[in-house]
């Protein structure tokens, strides 16, 4: 449900000279992760986040395994999902990766194209199209297999009213916190293993018809101890975009590693969400608790002399930590929190573009050593 449209001017690289719509996607339908309290979790992002309560899944709507939650701010759709029973695939991908996106779901107008295309072209199959119904209409679901565990379902809604899918309810809650300016998903990260970057950018490539943006090596992003390299892939449209790291030889255990390590094997590394008002979004995330990486001081001694002309006041912007960066057409604000779960795993990234399609390499440098305090910390670095 990502809305970014303007992709005239993204800097293609002329590997994969153009993104072959053969897999029209109209954006993000939903990230689903396994939790292992839903309840709980559903609590916090709508205290901390500012999501609203949508819809429910659980014993009370006849399903018998598992529980899921569905929340959202504005264009941005999270279902948090738990096991109800001992067994199962959702046990057994809790118990190796703990908290995590399990489910990238993409918004398609045929989700039995979407597979057929894919599948042909060397996608795994998890499940075939299938419909599924309630008196709100029916919806089309397939999926297939990316990096680690985690899958891509094609989700084709075009024939439903309902809250959000057969088999839920509406979730009617009394506790509404505001929402938080939270837009929609800008893109969404993916650690993979050593080597594994250009098999998984390839994937997207070949498999799903996704063009290659303009990208840096580990030459530019690498400080004292980590390092890693970085492909950006991104649809025809533009509206969905995936940045793929792989981890680099540094002096000490990267962040990327690290994150390998705790979720054993690849999985979604951050989740960037868009605010327009990014001074407004992160004060109120911190009010609400939300961790944020500590940014050094001295990041702002010079960084309008890399940046530039901006229309924030800097010093609101040092108060909060937010980073700046610059490219040709623009810059953007943006700030990463700490890990939302116990397992220094995933994280999420808020952002702001003001004109800037690119996504901050000048801040990897500071954003890194800033990470590489909380390794210390952790004893992990
Ligand atoms: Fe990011």
């Amino acid at each position: 449900m990502s809305t970014l449209t303007d992709t005239t001017s993204l800097k293609l690289k002329k590997e994969f000279p153009e993104a072959e719509d053969f897999l029209p996607l109209n954006g993000t339908d939903h990230v689903e992760l396994y939790v292992g309290n839903a309840k709980q979790a559903a609590h916090f992002y709508k205290t901390a986040f500012g999501f609203q309560s949508v819809a429910y899944a659980g014993l009370e709507t006849g399903m018998k395994d598992r529980v899921s939650y569905v929340l959202q701010q504005d264009k941005i759709r999270l279902v948090l999902t738990s096991p109800l029973s001992e067994s199962g695939e959702i046990n057994a991908h809790l118990n190796k990766h703990g908290d995590g996106v399990k489910n990238v779901a993409l918004w398609v107008d045929d989700a039995t194209k979407s597979w057929q295309e894919t599948t042909k072209r060397g996608a795994v199959s998890v499940f075939e199209p299938k419909t599924i119904e309630d008196e709100n209409g029916k919806v089309v679901l397939s999926a297939i297999e990316t990096y680690g565990d985690t899958v891509h379902i094609f989700v084709e809604r075009s024939a439903y009213n309902g809250p959000f899918m057969p088999g839920y309810r509406k979730w009617k809650s009394h506790y509404n916190p505001s929402d938080a300016g939270l837009k929609y998903i800008d893109h969404m990260v993916g650690n993979v293993g050593w080597n594994e970057m250009n098999k998984w950018v390839d994937f997207y490539a070949r498999v799903m018809g996704f063009a290659q943006l303009i990208s840096f090596d580990d030459k530019d992003i690498s400080t004292e101890y980590t390092a890693l390299m970085s492909k950006v892939m991104t649809n025809g449209n533009g509206r969905i975009k995936f940045p793929i790291n792989e981890p680099a030889e540094g002096k000490k255990k990267s962040q990327i590693e690290e994150y390998i390590d705790f979720y054993n094997g690849p999985g979604v590394q951050h989740i960037a969400v868009a605010t327009d008002n990014i001074i407004e979004t992160v004060t109120a995330l911190k009010d609400r608790g939300v961790e944020f990486l500590y940014v050094p001081d001295n990041y702002y001694d010079d960084v309008l002399d890399r940046v530039g002309e901006i229309d924030e006041e800097l010093k609101e912007l040092k108060e909060l930590g937010i980073l700046i960066d610059r490219d040709d057409e623009g810059y953007l604000l943006q700030l990463f929190t700490k890990p939302v779960a116990d397992r220094p795993t995933l994280f999420f990234e808020i952002i702001q573009r003001k004109g800037a399609k690119s996504f901050g390499k000048g801040n990897f440098k500071a954003l890194f050593e800033a990470i590489e305090r909380e390794q210390d910390n952790r004893g992990t670095l």
